[in-house]
């Protein structure tokens, strides 16, 4: 019998299977975010409240004090650097004051800072702002390519367009890297990058193209509807 995906389910089944993956891709981003919180943040304030603990202590000098006191402080302020990067990458507040292009300009900043990948940024077409649902999944799936491009492709440049039309937001992250055979993506230890990027896509009537050449790099498009069109995928009802 052949496995349950590749029968034809109907409206009903493909909507459990999207409903079934964004779920999934749900509880990923929890788990990311759970990491984030418990790798750096939590770890600082244990040891912040073990400099405390320790300040409470009666022969302590002045100058240990001091110190103790110094450290304490050094750490609540790389907390609250975390945190705020933290908060910047679950929802930069660009992207809701300014829209999606600065937030772009903004990513691919950060990104030739980070690791000195030349980024050449352009936007064509009007400069009105879309559905902020369909912003923000942009923005998010530009965050996962270019994570991409700065964890996989050795490029040198990377070319991000956006595009905004009356009726779709269409972007393009082009890198001349190494580029990934089609199997590539499933190797031991991959992850789910760019499976997650698919399935934002779809479910908001979307698509996502990635194509890559050995060794000509990696181009990924992405085309959005400017407006969420209810009913293009019926996720959670008719
Ligand atoms: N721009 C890129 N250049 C080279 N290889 C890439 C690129 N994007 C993705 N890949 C390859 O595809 C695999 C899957 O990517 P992804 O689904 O985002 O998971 P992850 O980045 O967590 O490994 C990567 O491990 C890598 O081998
Ligand atoms: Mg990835």
């Amino acid at each position: 019998m052949p496995p349950p995906e590749a029968t034809d389910c109907g409206k009903g089944g493909r909507r459990d299977r999207y409903a079934v993956r964004l779920l999934r891709a749900q509880e990923r981003d929890r788990k990311w975010l759970a990491d984030r919180i418990h790798e750096d943040p939590l770890q600082m304030l244990s040891h912040i409240t073990r400099l405390l603990d320790r300040a409470t202590n009666a022969s302590l000098t002045a100058a240990d004090l001091n110190d103790v006191a110094r450290e304490a402080a050094r750490l609540t302020a790389t907390v609250s650097d975390h945190l705020q990067a933290l908060a910047r990458d679950l929802r930069p507040s660009v992207l809701d004051d300014f829209g999606l292009a600065p937030a772009l300009r903004a990513l691919a900043a950060d990104l030739t800072l980070r690791s000195g990948v030349a980024v050449r940024f352009t936007v064509h077409g009007d400069q009105g702002r879309a559905d902020s649902d369909i912003e923000a999944t942009c923005y998010r799936i530009a965050q996962e390519a270019l994570q991409n491009v700065e964890r996989h492709a050795e490029a040198g440049q990377v070319d991000v367009r956006l595009t905004v039309s009356v009726t779709t937001v269409r972007m393009v992250v082009a890198d001349d890297g190494v580029g990934f055979s089609p199997r590539g993506r499933h190797d031991v230890g991959a992850g789910f990058g760019l499976e997650d990027m698919e399935q934002r896509a779809l479910a908001l009537g979307g698509s996502v193209r990635v194509r890559s050449l050995r060794p000509s790099g990696t181009v990924l498009r992405l085309s959005l509807p400017r407006q969420i069109t209810v009913g293009a995928i019926p996720l959670y009802g008719e």
